[in-house]
């Protein structure tokens, strides 16, 4: 699958607006993610207002990409939904992966922006986007048309893979 060996993450992007119904195939590639027990216990912001993202992108030192996103998608867990709570951040971590990969399918740019379990984070977005209490603030994925060139390395390490035994 070329997209997995494309991606990696934009920080910066071109004045230009993702339309809606790209911003939906992202969705639906969230929402097709694997999960524990299949429980699906995720939901999304999508968050496109200026103003809005300025604050998301003043809440952490690493943050600033979402200024000058199109869209930011904020990924929550809801525990409430949960069958399996302990697994939920894995769940979320696949239904990012699964956002980052339909992006670079689209030829958008992303970068996943992390929240989760960093409580002072957390606090700072769960109260600005009033998030309630059964919802972990996971993270925040900015989109956009990238406005700088693909710089793609291959990782492959063979001293990593273990055969057997470790
Ligand atoms: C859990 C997690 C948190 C991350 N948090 C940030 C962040 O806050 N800001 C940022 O610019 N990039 C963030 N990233 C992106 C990583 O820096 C990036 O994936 C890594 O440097 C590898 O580069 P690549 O994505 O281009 O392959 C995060 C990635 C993950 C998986």
């Amino acid at each position: 699958m070329s997209s997995i060996f494309e991606r990696h993450s934009i920080r910066k992007y071109r004045d230009e607006k993702v339309p809606d119904e790209i911003i939906e195939n992202l969705l639906k590639a969230a929402m097709q993610a694997p999960s524990a027990g299949n429980q699906q216990a995720w939901e999304f912001i999508v968050v496109s207002k200026d103003e809005d993202k300025l604050a998301i992108s003043k809440m952490h030192q690493f943050a600033k990409p979402a200024e000058n996103a199109s869209h930011l998608i904020v990924t929550l867990g809801n525990e409430s939904w949960a069958r399996f709570p302990m697994m939920i951040e894995q769940d979320l971590g696949a239904c990012n992966e699964n956002i980052l990969l339909q992006a670079t399918h689209e030829g958008l740019g992303a970068v996943w922006l992390g929240f989760y379990p960093i409580e002072d984070r957390t606090l700072k977005l769960k109260e600005y986007l009033n998030i309630p209490d059964n919802c972990i603030p996971f993270s925040v994925i900015c989109v956009g048309y990238p406005a700088v060139e693909s710089d793609v390395k291959l990782r492959y390490d063979e001293s990593k893979v273990h055969f057997d035994r470790y």
